[in-house]
This record gives C-alpha cells, sequence and structure tokens, in this order.
C-alpha cells in the first residue's frame, strides 16, 4: 500500500516538473541555445543588453535583445534576418554601426543550415519579452 502510494506520488511530480508551456519554453530555449553555441553565433552574439565583449568593447556582433526589440512586429523580419544570418551582411549598409564593434556579420551558412537559422531567428526575435 505504501509502495503503491509513493509511485502516484512520482508520476505526479514527474507531471509537474516535465509539462505545461512553461517547461516547453525552457527545452526550446536549451535547444536554441545549444544551436547558437554549436553554430558558433556566440563568438561574437550575446543574448543581453549589457553583455561585454573583448577588454570592455561591445560585442561583435548586436545584443539578441536588441534585434528583437528593432524587429518586433515587423513582418518580414524572420525572411530578412534568416538571409542575412545564412549569407552575411554587407560592411557598407550596416545595420548596427554604432550598438556593435564588427562591421559585417559573415555568411552562417557553413555553419547551420537554413532551416535551423529560421527557427532560431525566430526565437531570438521572441527574445523581448
Ligand atoms: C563573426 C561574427 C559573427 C558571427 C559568428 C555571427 N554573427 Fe550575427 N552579426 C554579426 C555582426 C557584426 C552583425 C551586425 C551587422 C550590421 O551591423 O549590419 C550581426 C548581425 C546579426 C543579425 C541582425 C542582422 C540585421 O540585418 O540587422 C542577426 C539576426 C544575427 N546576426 C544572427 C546571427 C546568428 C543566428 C548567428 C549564428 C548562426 C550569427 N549571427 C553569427 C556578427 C556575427
Amino acid at each position: 500500500m505504501k509502495r503503491k502510494y509513493a509511485i502516484h506520488l512520482s508520476i505526479l511530480i514527474a507531471a509537474l516538473i516535465g509539462g505545461g508551456p512553461a517547461a516547453a519554453d525552457a527545452k526550446r530555449d536549451e535547444a536554441m541555445r545549444g544551436l547558437a553555441i554549436k553554430s558558433g553565433c556566440f563568438i561574437c552574439h550575446a543574448i543581453e543588453l549589457d553583455a561585454k565583449g573583448p577588454e570592455g568593447l561591445k560585442p561583435v556582433g548586436p545584443p539578441w535583445k536588441a534585434i528583437a526589440a528593432r524587429y518586433k512586429g515587423q513582418p518580414h523580419a524572420v525572411k530578412t534576418l534568416t538571409a542575412a544570418v545564412m549569407g552575411g551582411t554587407s560592411p557598407y549598409n550596416r545595420h548596427w554601426q554604432d550598438e556593435a564593434s564588427g562591421v559585417a556579420m559573415p555568411p552562417n551558412g557553413v555553419a547551420i543550415s537554413a532551416g535551423d537559422a529560421k527557427k532560431l531567428v525566430d526565437w531570438i526575435l521572441g527574445l523581448d519579452k
């Protein structure tokens, strides 16, 4: 009898820890961070606005929360930013001139697939919450 109760309790705890929308969000966060690490994004980018790069400079690329804030609600953001991630950006048309120390993003198509890049961009755009 006692043992049965313990089993029920452990199922209840597992359901509480493993379920719900918060858990799904946490899982997605973890997967997307892992993808960003694996793809080399964090060599240049940070997530938080006040992150510092080497020697106290701004990071090479803009913080992802700033990207989320700037492009929030723009209908073509996912598409254009995925293209920027895959193909790189132009140093002659800098979008983050005073907010990043790098002059351009190199193409990341060698490190990430277009499908994964789109997933990552979609997640980045939701970071402004
Ligand atoms: C070698 C450094 C570097 C790496 C690696 C890098 N980025 Fe960037 N990224 C930059 C720089 C620099 C900019 C700012 C370009 C500009 O000012 O126009 C940028 C801009 C961006 C932007 C905004 C583009 C725009 O037009 O505003 C997104 C989104 C982005 N990066 C995502 C990523 C993702 C996702 C990865 C990993 C797959 C990644 N970056 C890897 C340096 C990098």
